[in-house]
């Protein structure tokens, strides 16, 4: 619903740019599903398969490899997989050199059962794996089978991807901690990432540094639990979270910080304090309760009490007054009365948030709560995830009505719809437009707000840009 970051929709990819009128430039269409740490591996696949001679573009028909990076996270999004290479197995008949390759979660985790459902699938790669896609694309043109990668080598990936090339966005993703330790009894994440994997500092401040140099100005720490955060640098040194953005901040181009997704166990007081004490991270944070019932909480093994999470955003608040919330939410987990559907409600009022996702409680797979009995009837699913979502909704509109009349710094991103309008992002993530040139793209300019629409809101330069 909600929120700048498609955490579970499908993500449309900036990085593909369509392929320089090069005959010899193989067409690779990547289409991205899921999380953002999916969208950043999209790109470091583009990344790694340049020096092969595959170039990105922007449509399927008439690509010479398509790779779908897949989610998992609920039925639906695995599902739309499966239509997806439906489409592709007709596209294939017509150009049967064509290659197509699963990558992502549902690669990980359905991997073998794919290639038997769907004889159009010609490469099958996990998220730990997919450094290996050159080595791959070499075997399956020698013995023309399937070929199947999705060990867990988490320790070799990022040293053998190579930097990016291309030009970056302005705001860019980083993934400095992959896979989670914390089987929360609902999600598939710890079983298709793999176990809690954190990259050295040097190797994240060099990827930072070559995104600067290639324009990007806001650098978002990606993590499935990026909090939890713990590298260990060339001299054996432990650091956290809060070490690596403060050594971030140092970096003179880097003019915004941004981290997700945080879990609340992990938010520990140097993080807090850096909210405080650096200005270049960013006044907001995505923090997901899911629930505000302490007995829900529980089965969900989220291993905190809604009234910690209460405690954790009053210090947060105490460390930075202006501090912007958003969180994820899931209605209708087996066994949830409507008592505490009730205290999920009476959580968010409580908090305020300014933006959220949340969404229906979908069983899935070899998790432990796909085994429960007490399930929640589907209608009463969905006329929870309503209430929740008309109440999160308002309280959405209401952080965005209070913005008016304010003056803000914006990061401009890029050129909007109409004509010489630009696209930027308030420092709570709120999508700003303005009419303004070009040129200010990848600065930061003083915007007085006047209006809202929809989820954006629109405003004037208030004085030149202040970077
Ligand atoms: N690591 C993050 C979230 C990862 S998944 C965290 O701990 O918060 C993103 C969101 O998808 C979750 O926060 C949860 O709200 C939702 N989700 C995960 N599994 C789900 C399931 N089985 N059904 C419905 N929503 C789910
Ligand atoms: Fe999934 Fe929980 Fe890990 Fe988040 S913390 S990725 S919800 S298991
Ligand atoms: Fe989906 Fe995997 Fe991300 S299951 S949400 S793509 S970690």
């Amino acid at each position: 619903m909600c929120g700048r970051w498609p955490a579970l929709s499908e993500a449309n990819l900036e990085f593909c740019r369509p392929a320089a009128d090069n005959p010899r430039m193989k067409k690779l269409f990547i289409k991205t599903y899921g999380c953002q740490m999916n969208a950043y591996d999209s790109a470091r696949m583009a990344d790694l398969l340049a020096p092969l001679g595959y170039a990105p573009v922007e449509k399927q028909e008439g690509a010479d490899m398509v790779i779908l990076n897949t989610c998992h996270i609920r039925e639906k999004a695995a599902e739309k997989v499966y239509s997806e290479l439906g489409r592709l197995a007709v596209l294939k008949r017509e150009k049967p050199g064509m290659l197509v390759a699963v990558a992502g979660c549902v690669a990980q985790a359905e991997g073998e059962e794919m290639v038997r459902r769907q004889g159009a699938v010609d490469m099958v790669v996990g998220p730990q794996s997919y450094h290996r896609l050159p080595e791959m694309i070499a075997r399956h043109a020698r013995d023309a089978g399937h070929v199947l990668e999705t060990d867990f080598p988490a320790l070799e990936k990022f040293d053998a991807l190579p930097q990016a090339s291309s030009e970056s966005g302005v705001s860019a993703f980083l993934t400095v901690q992959e896979g989670c330790d914390k089987f929360c009894t609902f999600c598939v994440v710890p079983y298709t990432r793999g176990p809690e994997h954190s990259r050295s500092p040097e190797s994240i401040l060099a990827e930072a540094r070559n995104l600067v140099s290639r324009g990007a100005r806001e650098i978002v720490l990606l993590g499935q639990n990026v909090n939890a955060y713990r590298g260990v640098d060339s001299h054996g040194k432990d650091w956290n979270l809060a070490r690596l953005i403060d050594a971030l901040a140092q970096i003179h181009d880097v003019y915004r910080i941004r981290y997700t997704t945080s879990h609340p166990r992990d938010m520990d007081d140097d993080l807090i304090a850096a909210h405080g004490n650096i200005e270049k991270l960013m006044p907001f944070l995505h923090l997901p309760v899911q629930s505000g019932s302490d007995s829900v909480l529980a089965a969900m093994n989220r291993q905190h009490t809604a009234d910690d999470y209460l405690r954790l955003i009053g210090r947060l608040r105490a460390a930075r007054p202006d501090i912007a919330f958003s969180s994820d939410f899931i209605a209708g987990f087996p066994g949830e009365s409507d008592a505490d559907f009730e205290a999920t409600m009476a959580l968010v009022r409580s908090v305020k948030f300014s933006q959220c996702f949340s969404f229906k409680y979908s069983p899935r797979p070899g998790t432990p709560a796909a085994g429960a009995k007490k399930l929640v009837a589907e209608s009463v699913k969905t006329s929870r995830l309503l209430a929740l979502q008309a109440l999160l909704l308002e309280q959405q509109d209401e952080a965005n009505k209070a913005s008016i009349g304010q003056t803000m710094d914006v990061l401009f991103e890029k050129a909007g719809r109409e004509n010489g309008q630009l696209v930027g992002r308030s420092p709570w993530l709120q999508p700003v437009h303005v009419q303004a040139g070009t040129s200010r793209i990848g600065t930061i300019g003083a915007v007085k707000i006047a209006a809202l629409t929809a989820n954006s809101l629109h405003g004037a330069l208030a004085q030149t840009a202040s970077a």
